[in-house]
């Protein structure tokens, strides 16, 4: 890494200490005596920079506020835009994402960049909202994919298996893809005017290399760094620790260092609410802005979540407590995992996942925005956004007793070292998850010295499992804000007045005070009865309150406070005047504010609602009027100046079929353990050795279903064999991941299933059978569910999927096999759903999921009655939708079968639901608009495989709504849904 320095503010360079805090700053002898105010760069550019403090763009320091969204788990072209303004209405100004490799390369050699899959739509969605982009394109990304997002072809990579580590053979794997890639991506660089302020080389390597390899992987990630940047690529890289280690910090092969921490899933609490990672940080990366590149953000659901109980892990308090203390540690850049889950549509996923990517994230896979989590998200973002002195802050006192009045509570100091006036009090429970209330007083130093707030009346709360920021000698434009114990959401310059949204819980009592150069001006009670106490003595004004509903106060002309409790606070919304007029807008009421512009003297605010509802504008008074989503509003002004009106929501006529009562056609879709069935054209698995390395062939050919291009999905193995006369018993030993499970026919009888288990890898089973007559030709057909590559096989696949053993016993007939799996192999059929969407079962192979498929000769038959044997089915129905435009109305499948089911749907040719009936744990399936066709016809189709005797059916499959949302979004294009084509005999 190469740095210099080019602002040069020689009376910053000896070190600051802080008095205010009263303690002396730790460890500041870690710290290199660089002078303060230099900014780092990667030597290739000057727009994006950095100290120890934070990261600047263009000159100006900068909150990094990101959220990760995946565009490729929404495959809804017109719907990132919808993603990305609820994104940036939270008061996040970046959006991480990661490119997928396997998905755009998926056969070797050949790119895909086109629909679904091109990045160009998605940096026009970024333009019209304003966000930066931090760019991770692996190659390697992890992100609960299927081998963790490296191509399929990987499994047989002839060349090596060692990847991930410095390897010559791994580097030739992965060149061509850097180069198209970074070709794509230099373009949208901030460098070139565009949004893409930093990239990620690889994720989390943090795990064991393969012997012989460095380790750390110094000369692989400087390999990515060389390779990237002579690709064109020359913002700033970094790289996310998986965990706080320290890796690469200074090793120069990045320029910044980040770590990602997940101190909650689905089962666990882990605490992780010590400052210990400020200490390391100091120590790992002194000279770096503390930089978390994923913070937990919610966690994924996994085959074995049957009793899920996620969500309360995943409380708003989680988030207050966890995030809040990543704050008093001076984090000046996160990036939240995930803000948007969405979907593991088609075979996405790694084997541990079900096809929701929900996340338990703030916006929902149905990207609704109705979790709690979302407004406290919100809160805490936008005083990030408007508290600049935050970006040179550092954590000076840590979690003490020693300003409080009650031992229960601790609280830290985390300080402006560069202005030396602001502090940000992080307040917690001693222990965190306490369910008690406490009260307290909080005796603290400010400018007008030692002062135990509340001053004039009460005494401050803190209700358990909770977290506050208590902000002091804070910058309101030019005026100080001493203290104040609500906390801020967001202040804003309107006209000449300078209005501050505050907030505590309903019924606190809460104090805020002012300092001004001369005497402090009178309070006056706008609105609202909140106010209890006042005074003002020469330069102070303060105000006691209790922070319950909505009340306004001004401080003299020009100082506007909004107090409100946190629900109130809920409902507010700020907004860029992003196409006429300057600076930000208030907007309380509606569900979602997208968007604000002044034209002439009308305010145009575009958003979404669900309820009629009260809309109060809080903007320049030049404004006279406004316009919801292009419609005027009858409006008043308030005694506060505000303009108040109504947005009303007019309930819409939704018709949706009963998916029970369509006609269903059917056909069996495992013809192959008919007699007579013809395999000719499939593969032959008759490698008698294996690239595989890491565990030796029990087979005599290579029956890895990877070696051959199989990748995704149901799986079908046939082998042929002249018995001996001795068969009577057939074993088996397969790997397909977590949940998976296979089913076994000897010609065309059925003699078992391996039902699997949510949580193992592999299966054996030994079936019987009547004993065989010598010189029989014979077959046994192998059906399995291949759920996904392992992630992280960096030194070898260790677990390949597929058949690892088998046998007949005592009796050694020599068998012939061959493979099938989805329709082409790694050489997908269609490009326009992409390579993970289909699996091997003969309807899929042959296309029958797609719209346009001639079914007049099928007979009929519903799912909902389903078939009483072991075997494939295949259904499909069609219906029309007429939703009305103008509404956003997220629709959901609905979905049970029965036990020793193993279900797979199909809309549109979209693959949306990977469901087993012993398992779960998911039945509410989200299908955006745009794969769905919400004017106009669907296609719905089923595979259903019973891996039992008594057959499979659907006893509950349903389209329900789970939203109503009238919509500034506009018109959502549906995706690419190439119909049925002849696909050929195979
Ligand atoms: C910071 O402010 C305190 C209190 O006003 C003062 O004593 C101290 O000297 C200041 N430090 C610097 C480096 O200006
Ligand atoms: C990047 O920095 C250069 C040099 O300071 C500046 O001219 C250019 O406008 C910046 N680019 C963007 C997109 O801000």
């Amino acid at each position: 890494m190469q740095s210099f320095v080019f602002v040069i503010l020689a009376i910053f360079g000896s070190l600051i200490t802080s008095s205010y805090c009263h303690i002396t700053p730790p460890n500041q002898s870690l710290v290199p005596s660089k002078l303060l105010l230099s900014r780092d760069t990667n030597g290739l550019q000057e727009n994006v920079t950095w100290d120890k403090y934070s990261m600047s763009v263009n000159g100006k320091r900068l909150y990094v506020y990101s959220g990760e969204f995946h565009p490729w788990r929404l495959p809804v072209i017109d719907l990132w835009l919808d993603i990305l303004h609820k994104l940036k209405a939270l008061g996040y100004n970046a959006v991480s994402v990661y490119v997928h490799w396997g998905l755009v390369e998926a056969e070797q050699g050949v790119f895909n960049f086109n629909g679904i899959f091109n990045w160009e739509p998605f940096f026009d969605a970024i333009k019209k909202v304003g966000l930066y982009v931090i760019v991770r394109p692996g190659p390697y990304i992890n992100a609960e994919l299927s081998a963790g997002g490296f191509p399929g072809w990987r499994q047989h990579a002839p060349e090596g298996i060692y990847w991930r580590v410095s390897n010559e053979a791994y580097y030739k794997q992965i060149t061509p893809y850097i180069n198209e890639i970074s070709r794509r991506l230099a373009p949208h660089q901030i460098t070139n005017g565009g949004p893409i302020i930093l990239l990620q080389l690889e994720n989390e390597l943090s795990v064991a290399a393969a012997p012989g390899y460095d380790w750390p992987a110094n000369q692989y990630m400087e390999y990515l760094r060389e390779t990237f940047i002579d690709a064109g690529i020359n913002v700033p890289l970094i790289h996310n620790d998986v965990a706080h280690n320290g890796y690469y910090a200074t090793s120069g092969v990045i320029d910044i260092y980040t770590y990602d921490t997940y101190p909650i899933t689905c089962s666990n609490w882990n605490g992780a609410l010590s400052q210990g990672d400020w200490d390391k940080h100091l120590s790992f990366a002194p000279g770096h802005p503390h930089f978390l590149g994923e913070n937990g953000g919610g966690f994924y659901a996994q085959w074995t979540d049957a009793n899920n109980n996620c969500p309360s892990f995943m409380d708003p308090f989680v988030f207050r407590l966890m995030y809040k203390n990543q704050y008093s540690m001076s984090v000046t850049a996160m990036n939240i995992y995930m803000i948007y889950g969405g979907t593991n549509w088609g075979h996405l996923s790694f084997h541990r996942t079900p096809t929701t990517y929900d996340f338990v994230t703030a916006i929902s896979e149905d990207r609704s925005i109705t979790r709690e989590k979302y407004s406290e998200m919100k809160l805490q973002a936008h005083l990030f956004a408007v508290s600049p002195a935050f970006l040179t802050t550092r954590l000076l006192v840590k979690s003490t007793n020693s300003y409080t009045s009650n031992t229960e509570v601790v609280v830290s100091c985390t300080k402006d070292e560069i202005g030396n006036k602001t502090a940000f009090w992080t307040v917690r429970h001693s222990s965190p998850l306490s369910p008690n209330t406490s009260q307290f007083n909080l005796t603290i130093p400010t400018s007008k010295g030692e002062i135990t707030i509340p001053q004039l009346s009460g005494t401050l709360t803190l209700p358990g499992k909770d977290s506050r920021i208590y902000l002091t000698d804070y910058k309101l434009g030019p005026y100080n804000m001493l203290y104040s114990s609500a906390e801020l959401f967001t202040w804003q310059k309107i006209d000449d007045t300078y209005v501050a949204v505050l907030y505590g819980s309903p019924g606190e009592i809460h104090e805020t005070a002012f300092t001004f150069p001369g005497k402090a001006p009178n309070i006056t009670l706008l609105e609202g009865n909140a106010l209890l106490d006042k005074q003002i003595s020469n330069d102070t004004a303060i105000l006691n309150y209790n922070s319950t509903g909505q009340s306004v106060v001004s401080i003299g002309p020009d100082i506007k406070l909004y107090l409100l409790d946190k629900f109130e606070a809920y409902k507010f919304w700020v907004s860029a005047l992003s196409c006429g007029g300057e600076g930000n807008v208030i907007v309380k009421g509606p569900y979602l504010v997208r968007d604000a512009c002044i034209i002439d003297s009308t305010l145009h605010v575009s958003g979404d609602t669900n309820a009629t509802a009260p809309i109060e504008v809080i903007a320049s008074s030049k404004i006279s009027s406004i316009k919801w989503n292009d419609k005027e509003i009858s409006t008043t002004r308030s005694a506060t100046g505000s303009l108040i009106g109504l947005i009303t929501f007019a309930s819409p006529e939704i018709d949706i079929p009963v998916l029970s009562e369509l006609e269903w056609k059917s056909i069996d879709s495992l013809p192959e353990v008919t007699s007579g069935y013809d395999d000719s054209k499939w593969v032959d698995a008759s490698n008698t050795t294996t690239v595989n390395g890491v565990r030796n062939l029990t087979t005599p050919t290579d029956l890895y279903s990877g070696t051959y291009g199989f990748h995704t999905g149901y799986i079908l193995y046939r082998g042929h064999f002249t018995a001996t006369g001795n068969e009577t018993e057939f074993y088996i030993q397969m790997l397909g991941g977590w949940g998976f499970g296979y089913s076994v026919w000897l010609n065309d009888i059925f003699i078992g299933s391996n039902i699997g288990s949510a949580s193992s890898h592999g299966g054996q089973s030994t079936f019987t059978f009547s004993q065989l007559a010598a010189g029989t030709e014979n077959v046994v057909t192998i059906i399995y569910q291949q759920m996904g590559y392992n992630e992280n096989e960096s030194g070898g696949i260790t677990n390949p999927r597929g058949i690892w053993n088998y046998n007949f016993g005592s009796a050694t007939p020599a068998v012939t096999w061959k493979i099938q799996g989805n329709h082409g192999g790694e050489n997908y059929a269609d490009k326009a759903r992409g390579p993970y969407n289909e699996g091997g079962t003969y309807a899929e192979r042959k296309g029958f999921h797609q719209p346009g498929v001639d079914t007049t000769s099928w007979p009929t038959l519903s799912p909902f009655k389903g078939t009483e044997t072991a075997g494939v089915q295949f259904y499909t129905t069609e219906f029309e939708l007429k939703l009305p435009p103008g509404y956003d109305i997220p629709l959901s499948f609905n979905l049970t079968a029965s036990a020793d089911s193993r279900v797979l749907f199909f809309v549109n040719g979209y693959q949306f639901g990977r469901y087993i009936g012993n398992f779960g744990p998911q039945h509410l399936f989200p299908v955006p608009e745009g794969i769905l066709n919400y004017q106009g016809e669907n296609t719905v189709s089923v595979v259903i495989w019973a891996q039992g005797e008594a057959g499979a059916h659907i006893s509950e499959f349903s389209i329900v709504k789970t939203g109503v949302y009238q919509t500034g979004l506009g018109k959502i294009r549906s995706s690419l849904q190439p119909r049925y084509l002849e696909r050929g005999a195979f």
